[in-house]
């Protein structure tokens, strides 16, 4: 038997090998069946956890759990076969010690089969993401607009629009290059300061908010079909998707007060007496 296991999905030096080529495609996902109507047309995937939001109805990201995670991702791996599948650690799962970061990673990825993670900070979990990416769990860094630290930073706030704020997210998006992480997320970041951050980093930066001066752009799904009633301001809609569903949902609702519905026997004809 050949020890060479083919890889059928896109790797993540494939996805580092965007960088100053072909900007990365990534949208988030966490179910079966739109993960497989993606699947194609994006370059990676991730499972986020706006899937508190979004899925859960939750304020924000700090409810979600491990085993939320783990369940979505579980869906979305079985939706795709394609795209590399990225998996969001949840708040609470990583920040305490590289040590415990890492039996949370490896339980991500041995319950799902996801290729990486994504953890939220930058020069203070550089040590995290080293300890992870040596022992065998890529990373994906995300800087700028955090939302786990809603608290701390009493909202959800746009970053780089006064230099004053530059080098130390310049030293972020260093400092988690050269721990290792395959690609970073700037998210909600002033299009001057990501094109300095793509320009003095080696690996792709995947914005949300950030322009396209980034190596890629990763929108949340729901976002830019136009499920959303409040999306953020810089998505693009590509659909409107919550018109189509209420107007198919009022067209579904007449023809069952009308008592239009079909029974078995318009699908399968009737069985003859033997
Ligand atoms: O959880 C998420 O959807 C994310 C993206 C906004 C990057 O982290």
């Amino acid at each position: 038997m050949s020890m060479q296991t083919q890889i059928k999905r896109v790797t993540v030096p494939e996805i580092r090998a965007h960088k100053g080529a072909k900007p990365v495609v990534c949208l988030t996902c966490y179910h079966a069946h739109t993960a497989k109507l993606l699947d194609k047309h994006v370059d990676l995937i991730l499972v986020g956890d706006s899937l508190g939001m979004v899925m859960h109805g939750l304020e924000s990201t700090l409810g979600v759990t491990l085993d939320m995670m783990i369940t979505h991702a579980k869906a979305v791996m079985r939706g795709s076969s394609r795209a590399l599948v990225t998996v969001d650690m949840p708040f609470g799962s990583y920040e305490e010690s590289p040590a415990v970061a890492f039996r949370n990673a490896a339980r991500i990825i041995q319950e799902t089969g996801a290729t990486a993670v994504k953890l939220e900070g930058g020069a203070r979990m550089a040590e995290t993401i080293q300890y992870l990416t040596q022992r065998g769990i890529p990373v994906m860094a995300h800087i700028g607009l955090t939302p786990q630290m809603v608290n701390i930073q009493g909202g959800f706030r746009t970053t780089g629009r006064t230099e004053a704020e530059w080098p130390a997210l310049e030293a972020d998006a260093k400092a988690v290059a050269d721990a290792g992480a395959f690609a970073v997320v700037l998210e909600g970041m002033a299009e001057p300061l990501a094109a300095r951050i793509t320009g003095l980093i080696a690996i792709p930066t995947i914005g949300i908010g950030a322009s396209a001066a980034c190596d890629g752009q990763v929108l949340v799904m729901e976002d830019m079909l136009g499920l959303n009633p409040n999306p953020p301001k810089f998505v693009r809609q590509y659909a409107q998707l919550g018109p189509a569903i209420e107007a198919a949902v009022e067209a579904y609702a007449q023809d069952v007060r009308d008592r239009r519905f079909p029974g078995v026997e318009n699908v399968y004809p009737m069985k003859k007496a033997q």
